[in-house]
């Protein structure tokens, strides 16, 4: 049964055409395409972040309003360190403003912040920025925003093989014990949904060592446009078409009958 409380976003989205009780649960997206935006425009890569950052705050906003519980945006990979200083610097700046400047709006709209990623290769400033927002809105209970931050799916991985070998050695586990859930219990979105889909902007066909894990049996949506152009329009016409496909998780469809055969 829906809580008074999901009252407006049950309107909202009858009113744009979208079946509320069939929205993904937890969407993610693979922000690519800044630089190009601005290689474009014959302008600094700089200024494309610069944009990016702007659908960033515009696409936070849309999927609150949609209702989406878990929003997880991939913002910087552990690739991504390999890039020319000056463009890592720029990204860190930028995303310290971002910390600083969405507070008071994460509040307002009950958003809770966290961090997917190596938060302690982050530079200082940045990491105390970071654990800063994550404190203050850790009680927000409207939309779970992940930012995905010097995160690579292998790192990820990685690094919980790690702890679970540590309790093997300990004895505090078993090895026969081990499922899919002791791995997904910590990976660092232990304890949440997987994503039901990921959109990847600027056309390219690939993950790029992104929720490999948390990937096996999400929706994918790859579209032309580059991040900074991105926009609720574009997210709607994708919900759109999410609501329209068939999820078999390796069963047989809906419409089809025992034997196989169909209806
Ligand atoms: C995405 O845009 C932002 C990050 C990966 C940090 P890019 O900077 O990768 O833009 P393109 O792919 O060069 O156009
Ligand atoms: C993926 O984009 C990483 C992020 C969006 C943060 P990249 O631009 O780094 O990926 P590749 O190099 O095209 O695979
Ligand atoms: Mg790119």
């Amino acid at each position: 049964m829906k809580s008074d409380s999901n009252a407006p976003v049950t309107q909202e989205l009858e009113k744009l055409g979208l079946n509320p009780d069939a929205m993904p649960v937890h969407v993610a997206m693979i922000m690519d395409g800044n630089g190009r935006w601005a290689k474009k425009r014959v302008m600094n890569r700089t200024k494309g972040h610069e944009k990016g950052t702007e659908t960033v705050r515009q696409i936070v906003k849309a999927c609150r309003e949609l209702g989406i519980s878990y929003l997880t945006l991939y913002a910087f990979s552990t690739e991504n360190w390999a890039r020319p200083k000056a463009e890592v610097k720029a990204l860190m700046a930028l995303l310290k403003r971002f910390l600083v400047g969405e507070r008071e709006e994460m509040g307002k709209n009950a958003i809770r912040l966290n961090i997917l990623g190596q938060i302690e290769r982050l530079p200082d400033d940045v990491r105390q920025e970071a654990v800063t927002t994550i404190n203050q809105t850790r009680g927000n209970r409207g939309m779970t925003l992940n930012l995905a931050l010097s995160y690579g799916s292998r790192e990820e991985i990685t690094q919980a093989a790690k702890v679970i070998a540590r309790k093997v050695k300990a004895g505090a586990l078993d090895p026969e014990n081990i499922t899919d859930e002791t791995i997904s219990s910590h990976l660092y979105t232990g304890g949440m949904p997987d994503p039901d889909l990921i959109i990847r902007t600027s056309g390219e066909f690939r993950l790029s060592n992104f929720m490999m894990w948390q990937a096996a049996y999400a929706e994918l949506a790859i579209t032309d446009t580059l991040w900074p152009d991105f926009s609720r329009d574009e997210l709607i016409t994708i919900l759109t078409d999410f609501q329209k496909r068939d999820r078999r998780f390796g069963k047989v469809t809906c419409s089809t009958s025992n034997d196989g055969s169909p209806q």
